[in-house]
């Protein structure tokens, strides 16, 4: 299985994602400043990813104060070691919500950690061991997430997606990318449509590459060719992932994913958002008050030193765009697979989440 985040105590590994697919190169973090730059270079990426390696970035502030002053009691000296990483990683990408429910959670433990009057050593561990149960819930999610999606799908699927919402996005398996391959493991699943997904390139260069690994039939297609493909009757089911899901159901992901949310509609093709529900964020209304990270005019205009684009144009690069909740089919989440009216499914789950956390305290790490 992939696994691009990989850690150790003092170190945090990251599979560059900037390299792929034409080199696996490795990136060590051992500070939150390197963890912070890594996440705003995009060497590591997708909303799960993210939000896994902030968490790793909140362990790595504990164990190094650990490593500087033994194990002191957290009071004094590193009281507020923990809170400035915690904002700092905050602050990296604004669209994904699960960045916040990662880092919300950490906070929640150091505290309690802290008040229970544990040493730095003993914080150290206990925030490691938080952000591993983050990584491999994740992964359980995951698992989950594509079974429901692989029900969905018709005998013989022909699937298009956008992005990259794979392993290397998420703890493993991935949200999208996951329910694909495990319809392609029961045999459900004929061809995948690859849409390149400028202009980062997540498709044609890490789509692409966790397909091949898998030996799942896949074609690479530009970003325009999905309406023609489609009006072809060659496009049996949408699905993809989500940075920010908001309470009315309203979908943030990947910019182009709005255009293929209405050219599916128009063409009568079902249109799945596949997301964990650390995605959803039932306290935003709906998708107006979703921030939408906008990035570097070059990644557009050029490449590298390169630059295609006249000097003097102004460039627009806003990294996501929003899907209204009206042309999503199904929202697939952990949980099980919601339907219109999202706001009920949604509420009902977060209802039923904010019993499970005060029933449960203890669950974590
Ligand atoms: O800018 P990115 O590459 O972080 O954007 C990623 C996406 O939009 C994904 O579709 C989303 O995070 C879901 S990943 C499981």
């Amino acid at each position: 299985m992939i696994q691009a985040i990989r850690y150790e105590p003092g170190t945090l590994w990251l599979l560059d994602q900037r390299r792929l697919p034409a080199e696996e190169a490795w990136v060590a973090c051992s500070s939150v400043e390197q963890v912070a730059r890594a996440i705003e270079s995009m060497v590591v990426r997708g909303a799960p990813a993210i939000g896994i390696a902030a968490a790793y970035g909140v362990a790595l502030a504990a164990r190094r104060l650990a490593q500087g002053v033994g194990d002191a009691p957290v009071q004094g000296a590193a009281e507020g070691a923990v809170d400035r990483a915690i904002r700092r990683l905050a602050d990296t990408r604004p669209t994904a919500v699960n960045l916040h429910w990662a880092l919300a959670r950490m906070e929640e433990r150091y505290r309690r950690e802290r008040d229970a009057g544990a040493g730095l050593g003993e914080l150290a561990q206990a925030l490691e061991a938080e952000a591993r149960a983050i990584q491999e819930e994740d992964l359980a999610m995951c698992r989950r997430m594509a079974e429901y999606g692989a029900d969905l799908l018709p005998e013989g699927a022909r699937v298009l997606t956008h992005c990259n919402t794979g392993a290397l996005a998420t703890g493993g398996h991935g949200t999208a990318l996951g329910v694909i391959r495990t319809a392609w493991s029961r045999g459900r699943l004929r061809h995948v449509w690859v849409d390149e997904t400028r202009p980062v390139l997540q498709g044609a260069r890490l789509t692409a590459w966790e397909l091949l690994k898998e030996g799942i039939p896949h074609t690479l297609i530009v970003d325009g060719a999905a309406a023609s493909l489609m009006r072809a009757g060659r496009v049996d089911a949408v699905l993809v992932g989500a940075d920010r899901i908001a309470a009315n159901g309203d979908t943030a992901n990947k910019i182009g994913t709005y255009m293929l949310a209405v050219l599916a509609r128009h063409h009568g093709i079902p249109f799945y958002v596949v997301a964990p529900w650390s995605t959803v964020d039932p306290a935003l209304p709906s998708g107006a008050h979703i921030p939408i990270e906008e990035r570097n005019p070059q990644e557009v205009a050029g490449y590298g030193e390169a630059r295609w684009a006249p000097e003097a144009s102004p460039v627009a690069n806003p990294a996501f765009d929003v899907t209204p909740a009206e042309l999503i089919t199904a929202i697939i989440t952990d949980r099980g697979v919601l339907r219109p009216p999202y706001e009920e499914g949604i509420a009902r789950l977060a209802a039923e989440a904010g019993r499970a956390t005060s029933a449960a305290p203890e669950r974590r790490g």
